[in-house]
């Protein structure tokens, strides 16, 4: 029968996941881990039995402190730890890596009951550590808040299972779908700019993102209509920095782009071009590190570079998670290679209201002549007639690909709903593909 799980057990859970959270940025590549111990005590007085529960320890992992977050709980309850209850997020540990097994720790230091969110996603470990516990006689209970835990080693779990980074589309959306408002040309400005579609508190909500994922993703395109910084600004503290990533197959990043002038040792270029050239040189010499690319597409024309392999390549690099935070075309091309994970869509209470090819309000194109919906128009830098852009481009038109994301899209089938949440004055909207 299995145990029962009561409502202390998932109340120091949820405190063993607070801890966890700690390790957000400093655990990678390892799972982000929280354990507490807690000593149940019963008194008789009054002719009532008063039971008495008392945390004796508590840890998170650090990827650079080594010890797993149960030796460092159980470091510090030391003797306190005999016959406690040990709270852990994540199944504990019955190999050798590193460190030692956490179990045989568990086993020595006398722990009575072991509660755990998750077992380990890693198939060639999973089941096997609470084996190990219940053989020595320790009660083991799974799946208190199972979902929260999961969640928090997404990344861990896909990049243990396959080698891949978890890919997490983030996008600041109107309420009508577009991801960029139309360029609007002031007196006081020479160029037509994009105003922010979402409020200052879902921009930090992308910055804790951010500071989550081992890596950002986007396109040259995003590059060279925004020219961002695409940095972690949380002000949380990261073991590694976030690495930067930009897919430029013709290499028209500039040397004098505000992501190349900051860069150091954290800034990826992806390209098909040469890198014998003087402008890789030239970036090179700038701290930029380029990659010759796979490329997808057998016409010269439609030459794209190949996301599986990129993703293949971060995950070789020990990169567990990926944030997505680029224009339609990529989105396209990332739905169409069917590599996203999870959406995280920040919707803002706005209309852009401009149908794709339509003029965009203040061009001096008249509104009532559309042009054609081409698929140009997503892939044209900002410039004074610049529309709004929708979350999806084209879809690239490779068999093979165009082939998978009709097996997505197929039937339009409803995203299963992860999370909604008021942030500020938007809502931020979590889901991901059905059976994924
Ligand atoms: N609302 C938001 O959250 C958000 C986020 C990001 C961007 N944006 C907006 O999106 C707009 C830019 O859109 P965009 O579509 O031009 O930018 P993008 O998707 O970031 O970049 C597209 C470019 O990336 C290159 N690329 C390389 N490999 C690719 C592949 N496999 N698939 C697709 N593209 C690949 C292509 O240029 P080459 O062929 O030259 O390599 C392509 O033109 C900007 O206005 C920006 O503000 C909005
Ligand atoms: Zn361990």
């Amino acid at each position: 029968m299995p145990a029962a799980i009561t409502d202390d057990d998932i109340r120091f859970m949820e405190h063993a996941l607070a801890l966890a959270r700690k390790g957000i940025g400093l655990a990678s590549p390892n799972p982000t881990v929280g354990c507490i111990i807690v000593r149940n005590d019963e008194a008789i007085g009054n002719n009532r039995t008063v039971r008495n529960s008392e945390i004796v320890g508590e840890g998170f992992h650090q990827y650079d402190g080594r010890d797993h977050a149960e030796i460092v709980a159980l470091k510090t309850s030391g003797e306190r730890a005999r016959g406690a209850t040990l709270y852990v997020t994540l199944e504990p540990c019955n190999h050798t890596g590193r460190t030692g097994p956490c179990t045989e720790a568990i086993i020595s230091a006398g722990i009575s009951r072991v509660v755990a969110a998750m077992e380990d996603p890693n198939p060639k470990n999973s089941g096997r550590g609470f084996e190990r516990l219940r053989s020595a006689g320790i009660e083991v209970v799974t799946g208190v808040c199972e979902p929260a835990a999961r969640q928090l080693n997404e990344g861990f779990a896909k990049w243990i299972r396959t080698g891949r980074p978890f890919v997490t589309l983030k996008s600041a959306l109107t309420l009508d779908g577009w991801l960029a408002l139309p360029a609007q040309k002031s007196a006081a400005r020479k160029n037509a700019r994009r105003e922010w579609i979402t409020s200052e508190e879902s921009r930090a909500e992308v910055q804790r993102m951010r500071h989550a994922s081992d890596a950002l993703l986007t396109g040259i395109g995003t590059i060279l209509a925004d020219d961002p910084l695409l940095t972690d600004r949380s002000g949380l503290p990261r073991r590694r920095k976030l690495l930067r990533v930009i897919l430029d197959s013709r290499l028209r990043l500039s040397p004098e782009s505000r992501i190349v002038q900051t860069a150091d040792d954290d800034l990826l270029v992806f390209t098909l071009a040469s890198l014998q050239s003087p402008k890789a040189r030239q970036l090179q010499n700038a701290g930029v590190e380029l990659v010759r690319a796979h490329s997808s597409g057998a016409r010269f024309a439609c030459r794209r570079i190949d996301l599986s392999s990129v993703l293949q390549e971060l995950g070789r690099r020990d990169i567990l998670s990926v944030l997505l935070e680029a224009g339609p075309s990529l989105n396209a091309s990332a739905l169409a290679a069917s590599v996203i994970d999870k959406f995280a869509l920040f919707f803002a209470p706005k209309f852009a209201a401009t149908p794709i090819g339509q003029s965009p309000a203040g061009s001096s194109r008249s509104a009532s002549r559309p042009r054609r919906p081409s698929s140009r128009v997503l892939h044209r830098a900002a410039s004074s007639a610049e529309p709004a852009l929708p979350l999806f481009g084209t879809l690239p038109a490779s068999p093979r690909q165009s082939s998978r994301a009709d097996r997505l899209l197929s039937g339009f089938p409803a995203l299963r709903i992860l999370s909604v949440r008021q942030i500020g004055p938007d809502v931020l909207l979590e889901a991901a593909f059905p059976n994924r």
